[in-house]
């Protein structure tokens, strides 16, 4: 099944929310800030010798979910844009913002949130704003979304290790059998598993890179930031320990009879965790993009922030990085073992504990590759 109808962030303000459970994407988004401020940066050139102040200047965020993080991004870009032009005594740009994500996306509560987020960037910068037109973007970042030539600016963050869908392949007694009680790539992997999942991912990177080179003019910038992998091994230690040990709690599940075991050998996750080299391979292959930063860095899943900031009643670490990552998978989960309510509340309890338990002799991180580009 494609991406586009199973996936969709958890939504609401509630406390299984997004919204109240994306701190770490908030910090990878702040984490990966000095890159994005450079590329955002050189939008505005300098150069005598380049042509007058840009009139008007289009941004593009792609998988922009919803609930706080959904405009941070915008909010800093815009305000970086207009120091710049303040201090360079230019007349402000008007700004294009177009926010996409999948079709389930629930773009009503950012449009919502427009009248807070339009007084900030007031209060932020006097009264000297410009216009700022906003709109929302349905659809799959890997096709098409924008007229050719159209983007200035193209930024993603935590959402291409989403494939457009599960990697054709993995059917077939031996593969099912070899895969048993896992649902990502694992030591136990079978060959055609490890090649089924990198040949999707090649495909749909691909198809965004060559989408991106038709809708960015030249010299447009453009930052990605989503999960990969350090090794060159998909399944080297520590590279996919949230699937593993929500693979572990769903095998628990089926002692207690609340889960079959085929639902479990036929649930394969649509992700995927490159390592530098294949992101690059891909960029160059396409061949419209230079490649100005390329970085990798990693991210503690127990993020004690969250704790901090939600004002809901502590829980435990486990518990927490389970809320993180139930706020992301819900949906998927519900949609494949068609379960919802008290089981999913047992199933992410026991996630919970397990995590507890691992993170009692390790800790869950999670590398972060971060990707800035010039079109040439
Ligand atoms: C974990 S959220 C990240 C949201 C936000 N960028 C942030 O940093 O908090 C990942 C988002 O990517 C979106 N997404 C995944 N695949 C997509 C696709 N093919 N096209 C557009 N959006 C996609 C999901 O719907 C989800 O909202």
């Amino acid at each position: 099944m494609e991406v586009a109808q199973i996936l969709c962030m958890n939504k609401g303000g509630g406390e299984t929310s997004y919204t109240q459970n994306s701190s770490l994407q908030q910090k990878i988004i702040s984490d990966s800030m000095p890159i994005t401020e450079k590329a955002v940066d050189a939008l505005i050139s300098t150069d005598a010798t380049s042509a007058s102040p840009p009139q008007s200047i289009a941004i593009a965020d792609l998988g922009c979910s919803s609930g706080r993080n959904a405009l941070l991004l915008i909010s800093d870009t815009i305000n970086l844009l207009y120091a710049k032009c303040k201090r360079l005594g230019y007349p402000l740009p008007e700004v294009s913002v177009f926010l996409n994500d999948l079709f389930n996306n629930d773009f009503n509560s950012i449009f919502g949130s427009l009248p807070d987020f339009h007084r900030r960037l007031k209060d932020t910068n006097g009264d000297e704003v410009g216009r700022c037109f906003i709109s929302g973007v349905p659809g799959s970042f890997y096709g098409r979304l924008f007229p050719k030539h159209s983007l200035n600016f193209v930024h993603s963050s935590s959402s291409l290790h989403w494939l457009s869908k599960v990697p054709e392949g993995l059917k077939g007694e031996d593969k099912i059998r070899m895969n048993k009680g896992k649902v990502y790539l694992s030591r136990t992997s079978p060959p055609s598993v490890l090649l089924a999942y990198a040949a999707q991912f090649r495909n749909d990177f691909s198809r965004f890179i060559s989408s991106r080179s038709e809708e960015m003019v030249s010299g447009g910038r453009m930052v990605l930031s989503f999960m990969g992998r350090k090794s060159m091994d998909p399944t080297a230690a520590g590279t996919a320990h949230q699937w593993e040990l929500l693979a572990e709690a769903l095998t628990t599940l089926v002692s207690q009879g609340l889960v079959d075991a085929k639902k479990i050998e036929s649930f394969n996750a649509p992700f995927y965790a490159p390592c530098m080299k294949e992101v690059r391979m891909e960029i160059e292959k396409e061949g419209s993009f230079d490649i100005d930063r390329f970085e990798e860095f990693d991210v503690e899943w127990d993020d004690s922030a969250e704790r901090v900031n939600s004002g809901l009643k502590s829980p435990s670490r486990g518990q927490r990085v389970a809320k993180t990552i139930r706020a992301v998978v819900e949906t998927m989960l519900e949609s494949h073992f068609r379960f919802g309510g008290e089981i999913m509340d047992v199933l992410f309890e026991r996630y919970g504990a397990i995590i507890e338990d691992y993170l009692s002799w390790n800790t869950i991180k999670s590398t972060n590759l971060v990707v800035s580009f010039v079109k040439k």
